[in-house]
């Protein structure tokens, strides 16, 4: 079911600050940014080797990034795995009951298909399941 990572995400508070010490200090380039509106955050992505870090940023205080800032501070938020059908990768979590976040997928940066399981079923990490546009 799960082909390989897409991003390991990484929240901050303020992108910008974020992606300059990427910068100077690990010697990373972005090489995407985005609004997404689905989840009201700004990301920033650094491809590294045929996967990415990706900072978030929460834009409302109703954005569970945001939340997660303030409660804990910034840090690791999730881990995105690529699958090839959502639909069907949900339904065998579900079948197996595992919690879901998301019962169905949401559209994620540049026209992924997203859905996050719960952290209760995955012993407190948060995983993404991603299904990448399918004309790439
Ligand atoms: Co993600």
């Amino acid at each position: 079911m799960i082909r390989t990572i897409d991003h390991i995400a990484i929240a901050v508070a303020d992108l910008d600050e974020a992606v300059e010490l990427y910068e100077k200090t690990l010697g990373l380039r972005v090489t995407h940014r985005e609004h997404v509106d689905s989840f009201n955050v700004d990301i920033a992505t650094f491809e590294i080797g045929g996967t990415a870090i990706e900072l978030l940023e929460g834009k409302s205080d109703d954005s569970a990034v945001r939340k997660f800032v303030e409660t804990r501070g910034p840090g690791l938020h999730h881990i995105a795995f690529v699958v090839d059908d959502i639909e069907k990768s949900l339904a065998t979590l579900r079948a197996q009951g595992v919690r879901l976040i998301d019962e169905t997928p949401r559209r994620g940066k540049e026209d992924t298909l997203v859905a996050f399981i719960h952290p209760k079923s995955t012993q407190k990490v948060l995983y993404e399941l991603v299904q990448l546009n399918k004309k790439r």
